[in-house]
């Protein structure tokens, strides 16, 4: 391609990636599949990284991230960001627009056009950001900071597909628009999901994990995150028209996420209605709201009415009391999660909160327990805040009954009977006994066999929960040792289902090294650490026998993975594990073609593979593709360059291969590429 039509091209990928990131994080309606996206964006990569000037600042490929900011600039705010006076009752909203019509003159009966429109929105419960646009291209993002000044986190938001980085329509030149980035309930769920898998304490709600993740330095990760942003506050001399609501149905016609439940409403009492309807409404929302905000609609009484010192006196929050009910406390159970951490639970008398009967809440640790001094049969507080487990607020000490005794956390495993312990500094206690005790053991095997680690996707929890019973699994090294016979008596695993799960144990004898490192369940060492570390050790003897210091020079490992690494292969038991999967031929450093990685040798190039190989497997040719600069490539099509063709290739691929004259190459002559 010259560089004419690869110009031309970059700005029509960029414009259709940027209209489909539109269609589906804006208007939720995707029009095309994530495959044919995924194609589209690593075409435009592609360009990109063969024309490197060609690429423009605000290319959609700017939102895989990748980008790392040491230290985020402080940038003055051109317009202070203020806050809300909050209110928390009806008396209260009634006052304000008392305020409200004084300030503006219109003191006679509400029913004679002396009535203000006020925009009620959700209040949405994540960090403030300000968007600034100019030419409608997103140039900068800025938090609140103190208001007067904040971050330069613009890397970071561009991740977030929600906001636009390129603006459609008749937007003005210039301007700030100011909204809420946060994280829906399903992003914050799986982050904390990963955090258990590798051992680390959950976040404790989204709006913490929202305003966490916005300082990461490394926007890679924050593209992982998925936080959303919706904008409520346009900014600037330019904005088209005099009234809030206008601007911001005008913002979403320039590609803005702006709320569908922002409404217009005459006079208060319609403003009370809104906020009936959301205090329990908000409960079905998929993210987190903490109340309502009302505006003055009209930007001249907005003028008249001024500010304070602090917050506008056109505009304030009405906060929702978080929920709350009494109920009572009738045990204590204490929950071992699969890295050994305690979680105690309230089991309650059965009461009903925010639409739904609450029958168990979170007690969090044996601080909060004694804190709050919580005794069985005492009669608790329970709330559904910000979290979404509910969780106990206090005790009605009035109701306390006489022989009620002071709590005593457990002093053992309620699962195996060792001794818990507690590290310094942690709020959670632990049972040590990892390789003993039974729902460690079986959530190690969850983990190992889990997609992203040994990906044996026949072993699923319910299998592992029988052979763990049945005491053919005691650790992970048992599994290579399964036999057929010894499957087929169990539950519901007929000749085909064992033998299944025979081959999937088989095949997983391939998985490159990085992903046995993670698979075998070192804490704190998560995905992509366990592949910075491979890539850098090569194997598990070097890692073995590593010291702290040589630990430290990887990239993303401190001093609390080296020591969680060190601990690892300290263990005798875990020596004798990786001896035995070892034994069985699990890949314990990185293969021949990892060992040369990083060449350039297939820059350009886009695979497909087909068939059965002899010389290496299918997933080792894939990643000696990509660990050589080359693409791989599902199906076959005019950008593909070769076939990697092995036996007994599908007649369709051969046909289309051959009707688009691709052409085809065996294990030889690809190697030979190579060499
Ligand atoms: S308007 C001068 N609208 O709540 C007007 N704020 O307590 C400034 N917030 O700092 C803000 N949803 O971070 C506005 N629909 C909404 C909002 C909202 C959430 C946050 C925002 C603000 C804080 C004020």
């Amino acid at each position: 391609m010259d560089i004419t039509s690869a110009k031309h091209r970059i700005h029509t990928l960029s414009a259709e990636l940027e209209q489909h990131n539109y269609n589906y994080y804006v208007l939720d309606k995707p029009t095309i599949s994530d495959y044919e996206f995924d194609k589209l964006l690593e075409e435009l990569i592609d360009l990109e990284k063969k024309y490197p000037e060609l690429a423009l600042p605000n290319s959609p490929t700017q939102r895989v991230g990748g980008q790392v900011t040491k230290e985020f600039k402080a940038v003055q705010h051109k317009y202070a960001m203020l806050s809300l006076s909050n209110s928390y009752s009806v008396e209260d909203m009634l006052d304000f627009d008392r305020r409200v019509r004084e300030g503006l003159g219109l003191t006679g009966n509400t029913l004679f056009g002396n009535a203000v429109d006020y925009v009620c929105e959700l209040k949405f419960d994540g960090l403030s950001i300000g968007l600034t646009y100019v030419d409608g291209e997103l140039v900068q993002a800025v938090t609140r900071g103190d208001g007067v000044q904040g971050d330069d986190v613009t890397t970071n938001v561009k991740t977030i597909r929600s906001i636009p980085l390129k603006l459609k329509g008749n937007y003005p030149k210039e301007f700030e628009i100011r909204g809420e980035i946060f994280l829906p309930h399903k992003a914050f769920e799986a982050i904390n999901k990963e955090r258990e898998d590798i051992g680390e304490p959950p976040l404790a709600n989204p709006r913490n994990a929202a305003s966490g993740t916005m300082k990461m330095q490394d926007s890679g990760v924050v593209a992982k995150r998925k936080l959303d942003c919706y904008l409520y506050h346009m900014l600037g001399d330019q904005v088209p028209h005099q009234k809030h609501y206008d601007n911001v149905m005008a913002a979403k016609s320039w590609g803005f996420k702006i709320s569908e439940h922002t409404t217009l409403c005459h006079g208060i009492d319609e403003v009370l209605k809104y906020i009936e309807h959301w205090d329990k409404a908000r409960y079905k929302l998929p993210f987190d709201i903490d109340g309502i905000v009302i505006k003055v609609n009209d930007y001249r009484q907005q003028q008249n009415l001024g500010f304070t010192a602090k917050s506008p006196r056109w505009a304030m929050a009405y906060k929702f009391k978080a929920e709350q009910v009494s109920t009572e406390l009738q045990s204590i159970s204490y929950q071992v999660g699969r890295t050994g951490a305690i979680t105690p639970v309230a089991n309650l008398k059965p009461v009903l909160l925010a639409g739904t009967t609450v029958k168990r809440a979170s007690l969090h640790n044996a601080d909060i327990i004694e804190k709050l001094d919580v005794r069985i049969g005492d009669h608790v507080y329970v709330e559904k805040g910000g979290e979404i487990i509910p969780k106990i607020v206090g005790v009605d000490l009035s109701k306390r009954p006489a022989h009620a005794h002071k709590t005593k956390y457990i002093t053992h495993c309620p699962e195996c009977g060792t001794e818990l312990i507690r590290h310094e500094g942690e709020a959670q206690h632990y049972c040590p006994n990892e390789d003993g005790c039974a729902p460690q053991v079986k959530g190690k095997m969850e983990h190992f066999v889990a997609r992203k680690a040994m990906n044996i996707d026949s072993l699923g929890s319910e299998t592992i929960e029988q052979l763990y019973d049945a005491g053919l699994l005691k650790n992970i090294a048992d599994i290579y040792d399964l036999q057929k016979e010894q499957l087929l008596p169990l539950d519901r695993m007929a000749e085909k289902s064992a033998q299944n799960l025979i081959d999937g144990i088989e095949s997983s004898k391939q998985v490159p090294f990085e992903r046995v490192l993670f698979a075998i369940g070192i804490r704190h060492v998560g995905e992509t650490t366990a592949k910075k570390i491979a890539r850098k050790v090569k194997s598990i003897d070097v890692l073995m026998h590593s010291t702290t210091g040589q630990l430290l020079e990887i990239d993303e490992v401190g001093e609390i993975i080296a020591k969680s690494i060190h601990a690892y292969f300290s263990d005798p038991h875990h020596k004798k594990v990786i001896q035995r999967l070892r034994a069985k031929g699990l890949q314990f450093e990185l293969s021949e073609s990892q060992q040369q990685a990083g060449t350039e040798k297939l820059k350009g190039l886009t695979f497909v593979i087909s068939g059965v190989f002899n010389k290496h497997s299918r997933e080792q040719y894939k990643e000696m593709i990509e660990l050589n600069g080359g693409k791989n490539s599902g199906s076959i099509s005019g950008k593909t360059s070769y076939v990697l063709a092995g036996e007994n290739m599908g007649p369709e691929k051969l046909k289309k291969a051959q009707s688009l004259g691709v052409k085809l190459i065996n294990e030889d002559e690809f190697l030979s590429l190579l060499n």
